[in-house]
C-alpha cells in the first residue's frame, strides 16, 4: 500500500466514525427545529438576519433593529410569554416597534411554540 492510498485509507475510517459518532446527536435536533428552523429561514431572516444576527437585508433600511436572536443576554431577559406574544401579535403587542410584523394569521399556536423553542435553541439561553 503506498502512502497517498493509506491516508485515503485512514480519511475514510475517519469520516465513517465521525458519522457514526456525531450524526445521532445532530440528527435529532435538527428534527426537532426543522420546521421552525424552515419557517424561520422562510419569513424572519430578511429581518433577522441568515445567521439569526439581527443584520437581515432589511436591517439597514428600518428605524429600529430587529433582534439579535443569537445573543443570549437580550433574548435570555424576553420571558416565553412575550416571545410567543410577540409573533403572534406583532411588536406592538409588547411595546415593541410595529415594524416587527405580526404572524398569528400565517401560522398555527403549535408553529408559533416551535418557533419560540428554535428562538431558545439559537439564543443558547434557557426557557423563562
Ligand atoms: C420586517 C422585519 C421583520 C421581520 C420579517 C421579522 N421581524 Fe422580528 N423584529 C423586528 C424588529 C424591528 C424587532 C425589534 C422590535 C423592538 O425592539 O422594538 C423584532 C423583534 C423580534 C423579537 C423580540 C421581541 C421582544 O420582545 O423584544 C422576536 C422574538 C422576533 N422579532 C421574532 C421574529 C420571528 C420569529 C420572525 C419570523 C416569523 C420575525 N421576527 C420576523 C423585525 C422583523
Amino acid at each position: 500500500m503506498n502512502i497517498s492510498r493509506a491516508i485515503l485509507k485512514f480519511a475514510g475510517i475517519g469520516l465513517v466514525s465521525l458519522c457514526f459518532f456525531s450524526s445521532p446527536v445532530t440528527a435529532a435536533d435538527d428534527d426537532q427545529f426543522k420546521h421552525a428552523a424552515h419557517l424561520y429561514d422562510t419569513y424572519c431572516t430578511q429581518c433577522h438576519g441568515v445567521n439569526r444576527d439581527g443584520n437581515g437585508l432589511n436591517s439597514a433600511f428600518i428605524s429600529v433593529q430587529p433582534r439579535d436572536h443569537s445573543d443570549p443576554k437580550g433574548m435570555g431577559d424576553i420571558p416565553n410569554d412575550e416571545i410567543i406574544e410577540v409573533i403572534k401579535k406583532g411588536g406592538l403587542a409588547a411595546n415593541k416597534s410595529v415594524l416587527m410584523p405580526a404572524w398569528g394569521g400565517i401560522f398555527s399556536d403549535e408553529e408559533v411554540e416551535q418557533l419560540a423553542a428554535y428562538l431558545r435553541h439559537v439564543c443558547q439561553c434557557g426557557s423563562n
